[in-house]
């Protein structure tokens, strides 16, 4: 039995819909091996700032510093868009992501089989497509000072800065992962024109020499664009930063099927942090369609990284996969033909997958569960 102690931001749009999907898999996991989730809910960006006049509120900020890990939904609304970027729904995630530290975002993009015939690449390009992005979430131009805009002049600017240090510890997140992945790290950088792309390349090659069983290449982010598209299956563990990774994590929802398939997790600060990849999707929010994929995925990561739970984490990748190999799906996959034909809305597609959840009695994993299950049969 574990305690669960969860702060979640389902925040706007359809980050609601996803969120509570996540949580009815939840229920079905904690109901099974008896852990004990509290799952306390928390305002965050455009409702919270109709709510608190904050898209970060201080309890919220506090809630999420005192929980064991937090679930945000999506950020953002239509309204909104005419503010300048700090007082968007947005900058209360990006503060949030700042205030916690969690500067390692990994983004895992596997395509399962059941998902092949959705991409809307060939099938013999997607099948076995299994990529870890680690983005650094810390830093880069999202954060670089100066910045501002200047509309009588009419002239922006923001600083794209790192430092080694910050390179380094990401770069140390890359190696760790591809240890027990592929062992293969593909640094993602503009070295040819950025100088902030040179320091990453040579303190990349720097860690690199720690980690001889590692295999280590520097692709330039326009030619990674394409390959991602052309050759996708070649990539193991990406290492980039913040702004790349942030659009090449969207490209490669492209060619999953689906922005709505990835999710998330941001290691390295106070709490860990896990979110969709994707955002509040204004043009179809209020239609129960939301593809939860990823918001499940996203637990998925939370029970193996946050809690230790890697056989709930696994019986949900399993779970996902097996309903996408029965044909299950929701509106956003497949397009074309298939959009209009029959798929599931959000709810009942959680259900789908909380319905194919197996957790063998013997694979809970965890010592004081594997003793109860021998008391029982003795
Ligand atoms: P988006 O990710 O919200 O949507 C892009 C497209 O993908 C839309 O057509 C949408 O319908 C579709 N889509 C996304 N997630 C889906 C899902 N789960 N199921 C089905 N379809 C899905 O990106 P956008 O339209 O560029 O941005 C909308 C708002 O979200 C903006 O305010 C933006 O700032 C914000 N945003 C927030 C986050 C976040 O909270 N992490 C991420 C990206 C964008
Ligand atoms: C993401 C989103 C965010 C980002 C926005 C909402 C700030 O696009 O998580 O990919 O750019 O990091
Ligand atoms: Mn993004």
């Amino acid at each position: 039995m574990a305690r669960l102690n969860i702060a979640v931001l389902p925040g706007d749009g359809i980050g609601p819909d996803v969120v509570r999907a996540a949580l009815d898999v939840l229920r079905v996991i904690s109901d099974a091996c008896g852990h004990q989730v509290n799952a306390a809910e928390w305002p965050i960006g455009y409702v919270a700032m109709q709510g608190e006049g904050d898209a970060l509120p201080a309890s919220t900020l506090q809630a999420c510093l005192e929980a064991d890990a937090v679930l945000v939904g999506a950020v953002g609304d239509p309204r909104a868009d005419a503010a300048p970027p700090a007082e968007r729904p947005v900058a209360g995630l990006l503060k949030l992501r700042r205030e916690l530290g969690c500067f390692a975002n990994l983004r895992p993009v596997r395509v399962s089989e059941g998902l092949v015939q959705y991409s809307p690449l060939r099938a013999d390009r997607v099948r076995g497509v299994d990529m870890m992005i680690v983005r650094e979430l810390g830093g880069g131009l999202y954060y670089g000072e100066p910045r501002g805009l200047d509309v009588e002049s009419g002239r922006g600017w923001n600083t794209l800065s790192y430092e080694r240090w910050e390179v380094d510890r990401i770069a140390r997140v890359a190696f760790g992962l591809a240890r027990g992945r592929g062992g293969r790290v593909t640094s993602i950088d503009k070295a040819n024109v950025i100088e902030v792309s040179r320091l990453w390349r040579t303190t990349v090659d720097a860690v690199a020499e720690e980690y001889p069983d590692i295999t280590v290449d520097h692709m330039l982010v326009d030619r990674a664009a394409m390959e991602v598209l052309a050759r996708p299956a070649q990539f193991d563990t990406i290492l980039t930063e913040n702004l790349f990774g942030d659009i090449l994590s969207d490209e490669a929802g492209g060619l999953a099927g689906s922005l709505g398939l990835l999710g998330s997790a941001s290691l390295g600060g106070t709490t860990d942090l896990y979110e969709p990849v994707h955002g509040s999707a204004p043009d179809i929010v209020d239609a129960g369609t939301a593809n939860p994929t990823g918001t499940i995925a996203s637990l998925a990561l939370m029970l193996r990284h946050s809690f230790g739970l890697e056989p709930e984490a696994t019986a949900i990748e399993q779970a996902l996969d097996a309903v996408f190999a029965a044909g299950g799906r929701t509106a956003d996959l497949g397009g074309g033909e298939l959009a209009s034909t029959a798929s599931l809305g959000t709810r009942a597609f959680a259900a789908e997958v909380a319905d194919r959840i197996h957790l063998e009695p013997g694979g809970l994993g965890r010592d004081e569960e594997i003793r109860l299950d021998e008391e029982k049969r003795a």
